[in-house]
C-alpha cells in the first residue's frame, strides 16, 4: 500500500489529513478576517480589495476548490475518526478523568463544527450568493464606481474609475440587522474555541507539543484564537451597534438612512 492510501486508511493517517487540512482552513480564515478589517477604512479600500479576488478568475476558482477539499475531508475525518473512538472506547486504558476530558473535548469539537458548518452555508447564501437577507441591496451592489486607486503595501489592486461591486454597503446593510449580527458573532466566537482545542490537537498530532512548551503553547494558542475572536467580534458588532457609521455618499447609508426613518 502507498503512502498516499495509508493517508486515508490508518487512523494515523486520517489524525494527519485532519491536522493537515484544519492547518489550511486555519490559515483562511485569518487571511479573511484581516481582508474584512479594512470595512474599517474607507468604502474603496475593501471594494478594491474583493474586485482583485474576484479578478483572479482561474486562481480564485483553484483556492475555492482546495478549500472545498479541505473542508470535505476535515469533516469525513472527524467522522471517521468519531466512530472509530466510540468502537474503541471499552478497550480504552485511559484514567476516568482524562476520559471524561477527551469525551467532553470530542462532543464540544462535532457540535460547535456542525455551527459553524451551518455558519459557513448561512454565509455564503448571505454574501456570495445573496440568496438570503438581501431585501434592501439587491440590484444595488454592482454599480460602485472607484474613485481612486487603490493598492495594498504598493501593490496595485483595482485603478480608478473600476465599476465594483460594493462590498462595503452588502456587510453594513448585512450587519444592520441585530438578529444576523448575532448569529455571525455566536458562530465566529464558537469557531474560535474550535481554533483553540484544534489548533493543540495539530501539534500534538505532528509530534510538536511536549511537556517543557504545552503551557506555553496553550497560552500562544489562547491568544491567537481570542484575537480572532475579538476581530470577528468587532465588525458586525460595531455596525449593529451604531459604532461604526458607513461613510456619507454610500448605498449603505441611504439604505440605512431610509431603514430608521422607517421606524
Ligand atoms: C465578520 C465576519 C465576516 C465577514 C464580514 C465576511 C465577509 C465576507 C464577504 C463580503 C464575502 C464575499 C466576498 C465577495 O463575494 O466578494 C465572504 C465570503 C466568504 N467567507 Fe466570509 N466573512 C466573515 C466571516 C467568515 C468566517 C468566520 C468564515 C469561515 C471561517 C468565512 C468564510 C467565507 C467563505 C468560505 C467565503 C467564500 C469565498 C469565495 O467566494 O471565494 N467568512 N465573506
Amino acid at each position: 500500500m502507498n503512502l498516499f492510501a495509508n493517508l486515508f486508511t490508518s487512523s494515523i493517517g486520517r489524525k494527519f489529513l485532519m491536522a493537515l487540512t484544519g492547518f489550511v482552513l486555519t490559515g483562511f480564515a485569518f487571511g479573511h478576517l484581516v481582508g474584512n478589517l479594512q470595512i474599517f477604512g474607507e468604502p474603496d479600500h475593501i471594494n478594491g480589495y474583493a474586485h482583485f479576488l474576484q479578478s483572479l478568475g482561474p486562481v480564485l476558482w483553484l483556492v475555492r476548490l482546495a478549500l472545498l477539499a479541505a473542508a470535505g475531508i476535515h469533516i469525513w475525518a472527524a467522522v471517521v475518526l468519531t466512530l472509530e473512538s466510540k468502537c474503541a472506547r471499552g478497550s480504552a486504558d485511559y484514567g476516568v478523568h482524562r476520559w471524561l476530558e477527551a469525551a467532553w473535548a470530542s462532543r464540544y469539537m462535532r457540535m460547535s463544527g456542525l455551527v459553524v458548518l451551518a455558519f459557513i452555508v448561512y454565509h455564503l447564501l448571505h454574501f456570495t450568493v445573496g440568496l438570503v437577507g438581501t431585501e434592501y441591496y439587491k440590484g444595488s451592489l454592482a454599480a460602485v464606481t472607484l474613485g481612486h486607486d487603490v493598492r495594498e503595501f504598493g501593490f496595485p489592486l483595482a485603478a480608478k474609475g473600476t465599476e465594483v461591486h460594493d462590498v462595503y454597503s452588502m456587510i453594513f446593510i448585512g450587519f444592520s440587522h441585530p438578529l444576523v449580527a448575532g448569529f455571525y458573532i455566536l458562530a465566529t466566537g464558537l469557531l474560535a474555541v474550535h481554533l483553540l482545542h484544534g489548533m493543540e490537537s495539530l501539534f500534538q498530532t505532528l509530534g510538536l507539543r511536549n511537556a517543557k512548551w504545552s503551557c506555553c503553547l496553550r497560552k500562544a494558542v489562547a491568544a491567537l484564537c481570542l484575537l480572532y475572536f475579538l476581530g470577528n467580534l468587532a465588525i458586525p458588532g460595531a455596525i449593529a451597534t451604531g459604532l461604526l457609521k458607513p461613510a456619507p455618499g454610500t448605498t449603505a447609508a441611504t439604505v440605512l438612512a431610509a431603514k430608521a426613518a422607517a421606524r
